[in-house]
């Protein structure tokens, strides 16, 4: 039987998110039920209330998720009702050009559950990225749940979920950072700061933080930046390759989303280094370098989509280094807060005051 639960709406741009009641659809072919225990707040559910992502009103926000398994649809095998569970929003297809070639962190096919949840008066919801869990229960793909050690806190965990695995990731998968490496992040947002950590995880000898918040920086050098640079009040890119022997850093991870940070990203790097994008940017940006730049300082310029996470592979595995004490998820979580409190969250966010707002349920 379909149920009723409370959710939290965007119905217009711009206008605050409120409480409304929704029905969520028992699980079909493929499809699971979830009791969410915890949601973060990301920068990407203000931008779907702002209407920075498409037009597909009304919006049911949250996908930074937890929970458990509720019920599962006919033919689903990979997870079952109990299950202590992260929601990802790329649920590889198997089937596509990239998954056929054994890369399935780029699947080109990434699939949500296919029924609608819908307000009380039958107008379908579009969840964003295909979760919607600033509810009590959602629906998703049964391929959205990936199964994690159930004695992690579900506030942690899910912030695996989103920002935090696309920062560990751009750093470890996409940036491929190694032992002694030299790394600089700019923008040390709940994105940012993962990749700070992502890159002490994976041996980095350097860190260098930079924002223009110096509580950021602060939070950055607490996780592992060996120095910091408030870019307010220093040219990054001259302090960078200041800090690195004159040369600049073997990997630099954007994490804001903008031209002038893209272009301090690039100029740096050390020769034959790499540039990661993990900051999203909207339409309108534009970038001009010169090409020979482009050629003459060699390496790689990559962009990263969700850390390039195998959420199968890296969720397990980041939640037993969490379970260890290794890798501090606990640090991200600023405070918890109810469900109707996500307008207010988005205000502190806003304000730089956080680096995550986690509904807990
Ligand atoms: N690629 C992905 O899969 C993925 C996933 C989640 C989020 N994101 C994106 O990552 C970016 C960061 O997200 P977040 O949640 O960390 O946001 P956030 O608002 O918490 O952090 C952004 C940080 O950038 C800093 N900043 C702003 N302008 C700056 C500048 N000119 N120079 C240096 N620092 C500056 C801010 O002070 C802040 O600390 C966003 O663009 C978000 O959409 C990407
Ligand atoms: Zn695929
Ligand atoms: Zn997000």
């Amino acid at each position: 039987m379909a149920q009723q639960v409370r959710g939290v709406i965007a119905r217009a741009k711009g206008e605050p998110v409120r409480i409304e009641t929704i029905t969520v659809p028992d699980p079909g072919p493929g499809e699971a039920v979830v009791k969410v225990q915890a949601c973060g707040v990301c920068h990407t559910d203000l931008h779907y209330r702002e209407g920075g992502i498409n037009d597909d009103f009304p919006f049911l926000l949250g996908h930074e998720a937890a929970g458990v398994v509720e019920a599962v649809g006919e033919g689903v095998t990979e997870v079952a009702p109990g299950d202590f569970v992260i929601l990802n929003w790329r649920a590889v297809c198997g089937q596509c050009r990239a998954c056929k070639r054994g890369r399935p962190q780029y699947c080109f096919d990434t699939h949500n559950a296919k029924q609608k949840m819908t307000l009380a008066d039958g107008t379908e919801l579009a969840p964003a990225l295909g979760i919607g869990a600033f509810a009590e229960k959602t629906l998703v793909a049964a391929g959205q749940c990936t199964k994690v050690d159930p004695a992690a806190s579900p506030a942690a965990a899910g912030l695996l979920g989103c920002g935090v695995m696309a920062g560990l990731g751009a750093a470890i998968n996409t940036g491929g950072v190694g032992r002694g490496d030299s790394v600089a992040v700019i923008g040390c947002g709940g994105v940012g700061n993962a990749a700070v950590v992502g890159a002490r995880l994976a041996g980095a000898a350097k860190i260098i933080a930079v924002d223009i918040d110096d509580r950021k920086l602060e939070t950055a050098r607490g996780l592992g930046a060996t120095d910091t640079v408030n870019s307010r009040a220093a040219d990054p890119v001259e302090a960078i390759r200041e800090l690195t022997g004159g040369f600049g850093a073997d990997v630099v991870i954007e994490a804001v989303g903008r031209p002038e940070t893209y272009e301090q990203a690039f100029y740096a790097r050390d020769l034959a280094g790499t540039v990661v994008l993990v900051g999203v940017p909207t339409p309108e940006m534009r970038i001009d370098l010169p090409l020979l730049d482009v050629f003459g300082r060699g390496g790689a310029l990559k962009s990263s989509w969700y850390g390039d996470c195998l959420p199968s592979r890296d969720f397990p595995m980041l939640i037993d280094l969490y379970r260890q004490g290794r890798l501090d998820l606990d640090a991200f979580v600023t405070e918890t807060i109810a469900l109707d409190e996500v307008e207010k969250a988005f205000e502190r966010m806003h304000h730089g005051d956080v680096l995550r707002s986690v509904v807990v349920f």
